[in-house]
């Protein structure tokens, strides 16, 4: 049968940074169009045409629909182009500069990937032990996240004067500390992201920032993000429905997305009018920024 998918994909297998990142891709809308090879379970020394087994194991690579071969940084931009939930931020990194970036950013990955290999080797039979591993990445993603929005809340309390700023901020962040209090109860601290001082960077740089312009652009970034949040815990609260295991966790879960919804409704109304060009692009690329960060956390 000729091979009709629009991008094929040449990943380790037996690496579990990489096949974690690669399940994580193969769960999106859009997979199905794509063409998955592990290139640890291939036989030969060639994969594909102008393809050895020694370089795919090397490096990700990525064949687009015209033939052309590209791999590292640039591969993983050729992918996320092709699944509608990371077409954006794939064709952000598609751009010269970006690629660029990108690539040296993978290859920073690679020096330190035997390192991060052992450690998530290590912790595979640990975080089997009370949740199903799918349950482990997503609450590590949200301890990651509700790290971050703490630091967003701080971010925007040590730029603004304004008091209804000050007030709207402290609020937040008061619930913010629930959450990640209620998330350690059951997360235990070898499960958490190895990351969280960037995530804590990031997130102060995403209240900060904002908060130099003023309540409008605090008001329209903490809609953005706490509408992502609520997503991204309707997911789990769902899957946990689904599945009919875990209700402890599920009602943990709804009980912190509902606290996020509310502060996205609060976030709108305090938004006047509607948000300015500016305003809507670095939103989206909050949005981005946020859907990349979890899928980071999952992992690391
Ligand atoms: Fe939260
Ligand atoms: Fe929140």
């Amino acid at each position: 049968m000729p091979n009709t998918a629009k991008l094929t994909v040449f990943y380790d297998g037996a690496c579990p940074v990489c096949e974690r990142e690669i399940s994580f891709y193969r769960r999106r809308r859009g997979a199905e169009r794509i063409s998955w090879i592990d290139v640890s379970r291939a036989r030969g020394t060639e994969i594909a045409p102008g393809l050895s087994r020694e370089q795919a194991l090397a490096r990700f690579h990525v064949r687009d629909a015209e033939g052309r071969l590209v791999s590292g940084g640039e591969a993983f931009a050729s992918l996320w182009a092709a699944l509608p939930g990371f077409r954006v931020v794939g064709r952000v990194f598609q751009a010269r500069p970006l690629v660029w970036v990108l690539n040296h950013g993978y290859t920073l990955f690679l020096r330190v990937r035997p390192r991060l290999q052992a450690f998530a080797r290590a912790r595979q039979p640990s975080a089997r032990g009370a949740f199903p591993p799918w349950l482990v990445r997503e609450l590590r993603s949200d301890h990651a996240g509700e790290t971050g929005a703490i630091a967003i809340y701080r971010g925007i309390l040590a730029v603004s004067r304004s008091a209804t700023l000050r007030t709207f901020a402290s609020a937040h962040l008061k619930t913010e500390q629930d959450h990640l209090a209620l998330i350690e109860t059951i997360l235990p601290a070898r499960s958490r992201s190895a990351l969280l001082p960037l995530w804590r960077l990031a997130g102060f740089l995403t209240g900060a920032m904002p908060a130099l312009f003023g309540g409008r652009a605090v008001f329209a970034t903490i809609a953005a993000v706490e509408t992502f949040v609520d997503r991204h815990y309707a997911a789990q609260v769902d899957r946990l429905s689904r599945e009919g295991s875990h209700a402890e966790v599920r009602s943990l879960l709804e009980r912190c997305r509902q606290d996020e919804a509310r502060h996205r409704d609060e976030a709108r109304q305090a938004c006047d009018g509607s948000p300015g060009a500016f305003a809507r692009a670095w939103c989206r690329m909050v949005g981005a920024g946020s859907a990349v960060a979890v899928a980071i956390a999952r992992h690391i």
